[in-house]
């Protein structure tokens, strides 16, 4: 290909990259699970991730982000991050937005002011309920993005590891 076309296709491609905003984009294969530190799964990145078995069982995290996500954030969200005519479906939501972004928004809030509307995500930084389950809470919703983790409960999970229990107490009792 000539050189000044390889130039066009490239400029072209970076445009369209440009004005997609941003880059990111989840998958089933970039969650996939890539280390285990005592229950605690991370993909490949060292975000953190879901597991779910053959049989349906999801690792303690997920379920816990279950719980925890259908008490503090359905009544804006939707059960099961399906969305409501108030707030966003984060089951699609995080298939787009990334670990950090995501703690960012939920500790911080938003507001979207461009469109004029009163709509407003709350800042939860200061929610133990909710800061002390962060990581909780994303597991649990990119398992519902890309890990096809079926809407409700589930019914299957792995014990609450130690970490899990000792990162409780010091978090809600500090
Ligand atoms: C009082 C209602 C309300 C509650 C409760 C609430 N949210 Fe939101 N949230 C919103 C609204 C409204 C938006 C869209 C804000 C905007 O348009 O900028 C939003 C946006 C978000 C976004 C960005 C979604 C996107 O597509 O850009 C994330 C992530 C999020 N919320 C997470 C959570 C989590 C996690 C919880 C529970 C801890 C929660 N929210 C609880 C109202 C709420």
């Amino acid at each position: 290909m000539p050189i000044r076309k390889t130039f066009l296709a490239v400029a072209a491609g970076l445009a369209l990259l440009a004005s997609q905003g941003s880059t990111y984009a989840d998958d089933a294969a970039a969650a996939a699970a890539a280390s285990d530190e005592s229950g605690k799964y991370a993909d490949k990145d060292g975000n953190p991730t879901f597991k779910i078995g053959q049989d349906g069982t999801v690792d303690w995290y997920t379920y816990s982000g279950y719980r925890r996500f259908n008490s503090e954030c359905n009544v804006c969200h939707g059960a099961d991050g399906a969305g409501s005519s108030f707030a966003p479906a984060l089951a699609e939501s995080l298939k787009s937005i990334n670990y950090a972004d995501f703690m960012g928004i939920v500790a911080g809030g938003r507001k979207n002011l461009s469109s004029g509307n009163e709509k407003v995500m709350p800042a939860f930084g200061e929610n133990k309920n909710v800061y002390c389950y962060m990581d909780d809470l994303y597991v649990y919703l990119r398992a519902r993005a890309v890990g096809d983790l079926p809407r409700g409960r589930p019914p299957k999970h792995e014990d609450k590891p130690d970490a899990a229990k000792q990162q409780e107490s010091s978090c809600m009792g500090g």
